[in-house]
């Protein structure tokens, strides 16, 4: 299977591990891509140590003018920064903003973003806290497109886990996140392979599905 090499742009808040689950898939060749850029919104976010552990270059971005959203001067200054750095794949890894049309438009359906729970429940913010309260048996994790509303856009893939006896919200998001690190090299892996088209909400897989291994 041929794929096309991934130009990653991370825009994260936190620890980082899903970004770190990406720069471990393209270390063993399970994903035919590269980490131009992680930026954060958090000066001292783990995100940006765990880029610069592996010189991945790592911005802070003040995003301070707005409290929720990437908007204005930030959001212009992030699209410069990713073309600076030849990105082509805007990733979100537990960016905590929403971003906007401009930042969309700039990279039309090469944004994406992964969701601890199995959209449309729980959207927003703790959803796996969420999906415990609610008591559902089923939980897990969504990649998806990223379009204007929140946790909304065309699905990508999902994957799941049980809801066991005696979970805590930490042991449930701890079990997501196990399968979170999967999906999102998973998820990127097909895009570098050109298998996926986005009709209306739908996103359509070709026949043929790339070779985990393959590059
Ligand atoms: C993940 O649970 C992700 O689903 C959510 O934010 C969390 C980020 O974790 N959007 P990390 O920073 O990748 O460790």
């Amino acid at each position: 299977m041929r794929t096309k090499k991934l130009h990653i742009g991370v825009l994260g808040s936190g620890a980082g591990s899903n970004m770190q689950s990406v720069v471990d898939a393209v270390q063993v060749k399970k994903l035919n891509a590269e980490i131009n850029i992680v930026i954060s919104d958090v000066a001292g976010a783990t995100i940006l140590d765990r880029a610069r552990t592996h010189n991945i270059p790592a911005h802070w971005l003040d995003c301070s003018a707005y409290r929720t959203k990437l908007d204005g001067e930030a959001e212009r200054a992030c699209i410069q920064l990713m073309n600076d750095h030849g990105v082509d794949t805007v990733v979100l890894a537990g960016f905590m903003r929403i971003v906007k049309r401009r930042l969309l438009d700039a990279f039309p359906n090469r944004v994406l973003n992964i969701h601890p729970a199995l959209l449309p429940a729980f959207p927003g913010l703790y959803a796996w806290k969420q999906a415990l309260d609610y008591g559902v048996k089923v939980a897990g994790c969504t990649v998806h497109f990223v379009d204007d509303g929140t946790d909304t856009g065309p699905i990508i893939l999902q994957k799941t886990v049980p809801v066991l006896e005696g979970d805590t919200p930490e042991t449930l998001h701890a079990r997501i996140q196990e399968q979170e690190h999967l999906a999102y090299p998973e998820a990127l892996r097909l895009i570098s392979a050109g298998c996926l088209r986005v009709e209306g909400r739908r996103v359509i897989m070709n026949d043929s599905t790339p070779d985990a291994s393959a590059r």
